[in-house]
């Protein structure tokens, strides 16, 4: 049976002052709306108690176990306003499955995709007043599922929290849409044949931190790791998707190999393609590959992509033998020009033609 998400009010939301002040410069997961959407779920009695609730801290008992062996999952995306006020999201139903797709490799209990979703429109229907008007910000949506249950045996959780927050969001980068510089890992490995980097839980994350940390200390916003086994073909960057374009018109990611996330841009990016006159490509690409491209000059462009990162061009890859300035270190044309026709159709300005918007 559908969960319904009752609204609980907020007896003390943010003033429209507050509200204002916020959507004005609302930065990247920085501010919280007034509500949340929780449901939980246990392995005798299935999901239970989904509800809108003011948005607010969650208490735990210091045994509950992702606390302690991370079995936690979470998704992104986000909920935008189109000129005539009404409020969409992206691609819901791809997140929905992914967020199904996490579950079953965490050992948690998959959430019905209805449900999901029903979460997702319910608390955006309650926080509407917090989708930006205008311009290209949004409501990021993050749903998440974690273990609760208080026990540290290493066994999945009979008891599990879901959960989703919405942040009122800017561009992911400080510098905008500014190209961003990444740091290429030799050290340390995202994800391995057999683990998690297909899924999205917090781990991979928590394990990329050291590498995204490496990458600051030489002047990059973002990482960008290699495969675990052999150490030469391009994987994915910290928290984003990669892509490449070459000067005879192919537009290229590596391939979905168990340890790359399905991104659901990545995938819209695909789609797109045709529509620039490139081939889309998905196959394995080697880093000396990509270094050799980028010094010829038959590597473009290069971009990261990302629901939080929507496109955002690379300008440089750093490797421990020195910087590597992808063309003329500015933001590409061809890269400018998709991204702009993803935000046109995000934001309503472009027809949905394959039919990737949900009305909320
Ligand atoms: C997203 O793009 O939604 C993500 O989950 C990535 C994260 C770095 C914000």
């Amino acid at each position: 049976m559908t969960m319904l998400f009752d609204v609980h009010p907020n007896p003390h939301p943010r003033s429209d002052a507050e509200r204002e002040a916020i959507l004005a410069r609302p930065g990247f997961g920085d501010h919280f709306t007034d509500h949340m959407a929780t449901a939980t779920w246990t392995a005798s009695d299935g999901w239970q108690d989904s509800a809108i609730v003011p948005y607010g801290p969650l208490a735990m008992d210091p045994a509950t176990a992702v606390l302690h062996y991370a079995q936690e999952i979470f998704e992104g995306l986000k909920a935008y306003r189109h000129a005539n006020d009404s409020i969409w999201l992206f691609r819901p139903d791809r997140n929905a499955a992914r967020f199904a797709a996490s579950a079953h490799r965490l050992a948690l209990p998959e959430l019905p995709a209805e449900d999901f979703v029903g979460s997702l429109e319910a608390l955006v229907t309650t926080d509407q007043k917090w989708v930006a008007k205008g311009g290209e910000d949004s409501l990021y949506l993050r749903p998440f599922m974690f273990a609760s249950e208080a026990f540290l045996g290493v066994r999945p959780s009979r008891r599990a929290t879901y959960c989703v927050i919405a942040s009122p969001a800017g561009p992911y980068f400080s510098s905008g849409v500014k190209p961003v510089n990444i740091w290429l890992s030799t050290t340390y490995v995202r994800a391995a044949p057999g683990g998690t980097g297909a899924a999205k839980c917090g781990g991979n994350y928590a394990a990329s931190l050291i590498a995204q940390a490496e990458a600051a200390e030489h002047g990059c916003e973002q990482v960008l790791f290699a495969d675990a086994v052999e150490h030469k073909w391009l994987e994915e960057l910290g928290g984003m998707n990669v892509y490449l374009i070459t000067t005879d018109g192919e537009l290229i990611t590596p391939e979905l190999n168990g340890s790359i996330l399905e991104g659901v841009t990545r995938d819209a990016i695909l789609t797109l393609a045709a529509e620039f006159g490139l081939t889309p490509v998905e196959r394995r690409i080697e880093i000396a590959e990509l270094l050799e491209g980028i010094a010829s000059g038959s590597v473009s462009e290069v971009f990261a992509c990302g629901t939080a990162a929507v496109i955002t061009p690379i300008g440089s890859l750093k490797t421990a033998e020195g910087q590597h300035p992808v063309g003329s270190g500015e933001a590409g044309e061809t890269t400018t020009a998709i991204r702009a026709r993803l935000l046109d159709v995000q934001y309503g300005r472009a027809e949905d033609v394959h039919g990737w918007m949900s009305k909320v």
